[in-house]
Order: C-alpha cells, then sequence, then structure tokens
C-alpha cells in the first residue's frame, strides 16, 4: 500500500475482473488460464481450500506454480486455509504467486483464520508478496483498522466461502463504503475486492458505487458463451456504474 494523501480523493483505483478458476476445467488449468489472459482479464484469482477453515477442499501451491508457464497474467492467491497451513506453506503460496519476472503476487489471508494476522502479512511483504486480508460476511471492518497500513488490498466477500455459484449477499455495502472512507481518509491507495456471486448487473454495479475496484467473478464470467463476453460484459457494468448509471436491486 503506498500513502498519498492527495491522491485517494482525485484518483478512483483502476477497475479490475478477476476471475476465479473454480469454474474453469482443472485437468486443463494451464491452458484454461492462458485463455482468460487472451479473454482481456486483469489478474486471476486461485482458490485454495483446506477442508479445514471452509468445508471445502481445491489445490495447493503446485498448481498454481505449474500455471505460471501458460501466461504472464498476475496471479492472487485466497487462502481459505487454516492458521497452521497459512504459517507453514505461506513461502510456498508467496512463491507460487509471484510474477513472470518475481513480480509479487497478491495474497490474501483471512481475518478469521490467523491469530497473528500482523505478522503473517508482514511476512507476506517480506517474502515479496502483496498483502491482501480478506474478511468473511459476519466480520466487521474494525477486525482490519489496524492493519489497513500494511496491505495493498481488502477482499469483502459477498458469499460465505467455500464454494462458487452461491447467492450474492447485498447487506456488505456499507462494509465497503467503510474501507474505502478509511482508506481515503489516511491517503492509502487500497484496491478493494469483491467476490461471491458478483455477475454482470445490480450485484457488481452496487459494489463499485460503494467503492469496489476489483471484481471477482467464477460462475459470473464462466457462464458466458465465451470468457471474452464474461469479461467484457463484467468490465462494462463497472465502466458504467462510475459514469453514473448505478443499477438497482431488482
Ligand atoms: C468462494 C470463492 C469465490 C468463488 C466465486 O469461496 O472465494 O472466489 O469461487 O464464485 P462465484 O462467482 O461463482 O460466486
Amino acid at each position: 500500500m503506498s500513502s498519498n494523501p492527495s491522491a485517494s480523493a482525485a484518483a478512483p483505483r483502476p477497475i479490475q475482473i478477476i476471475p476465479s478458476v473454480l469454474p474453469a476445467d482443472w485437468a486443463n488449468m494451464g491452458q484454461c488460464v492462458k485463455d482468460l489472459e487472451n479473454a482481456g482479464v486483469d489478474r486471476v484469482q486461485f482458490d485454495v481450500m483446506d477442508g479445514n477453515f471452509v468445508p471445502n477442499l481445491t489445490f495447493g501451491p503446485e498448481m498454481i506454480a505449474a500455471c505460471r508457464k501458460y501466461t504472464d497474467l498476475p496471479f492472487e492467491t485466497q487462502l481459505m486455509v487454516s492458521q497452521y497451513n497459512c504459517e507453514t506453506m505461506l513461502e510456498a503460496y508467496v512463491e507460487a504467486s509471484k510474477g513472470p519476472n518475481g513480480e509479487p503476487g497478491v495474497v490474501i489471508a483471512h481475518v478469521e483464520a490467523n491469530h497473528h494476522l500482523h505478522r503473517v502479512l508482514a511476512k507476506i511483504r517480506q517474502l515479496g508478496g502483496s498483502p491482501s486480508v480478506a474478511m468473511n460476511p459476519h466480520t466487521p471492518m474494525e477486525m482490519i483498522k489496524n492493519i489497513l497500513d500494511m496491505v495493498d488490498h481488502v477482499l469483502v466477500m459477498t458469499v460465505n466461502p467455500g464454494f462458487g455459484g452461491q447467492a450474492y449477499i447485498p447487506t456488505m455495502l456499507e462494509k465497503i463504503r467503510e474501507v474505502r472512507a478509511a482508506a481515503d481518509a489516511a491517503g492509502f491507495e487500497i484496491d478493494i475486492e469483491v467476490d461471491g456471486g458478483i455477475k454482470a448487473d445490480w450485484s457488481l454495479s452496487q459494489c463499485c458505487a460503494a467503492g469496489a475496484n476489483c471484481f471477482i467473478a467464477g460462475s459470473g464470467m464462466f457462464a458466458y458463451p465465451s470468457l471474452k463476453e464474461g469479461c467484457d460484459a463484467l468490465r462494462q457494468v463497472a465502466i458504467e456504474t462510475r459514469a453514473g448509471k448505478v443499477l438497482p436491486k431488482p
């Protein structure tokens, strides 16, 4: 997170469309991330689930690292894992998430999983990663107030983590506004991500109007006839929202 008291008020953070690979063909994950790059996405999210922090199991750093040679896209890794897994495998996750020339990859630690969140975020930065913090829907913004100066991104979950294809929870808007207001007041240039049930409709539009600029979508992108159509549709809603056309909740 870079601190520039005047910048954040003047220049909203760039819109980013970030697919979650949960709906992808896991037997061809490398080709899928290449296809996502060709579709024009800004980054790819890898959902790491350990069957402990969430009631589902996905993959580890090896799968993420194996995808590196297929694309130059930036990677982000969401660690939906226990504190033990996060702390013992953090270096492997940070390394696997790095860019083609060692650029910092986004590594997301959950507030709810990490008693020593400050230490974990500092270690992600020290290992050459870009620290990010995630909050489950029940977690109040107050839980991250004291580490906002350490992160480049804040992820506001709009579903309870663990599965793709769930319904968007529309009551997270106030939390997004609080995070954006706190970041602006401190002059922090922080990206706000929303993840879960995000579609090219009012769900994305309302999060964008509340201050989010990074939009994670799994089913909301893979549902289109082509990944490019999905990516373009999501980005168009964000652009139109920024231009003043906020889509109302039906
Ligand atoms: C859920 C994951 C999300 C999920 C999003 O725990 O963190 O990234 O894959 O999928 P959709 O967009 O289908 O809700």
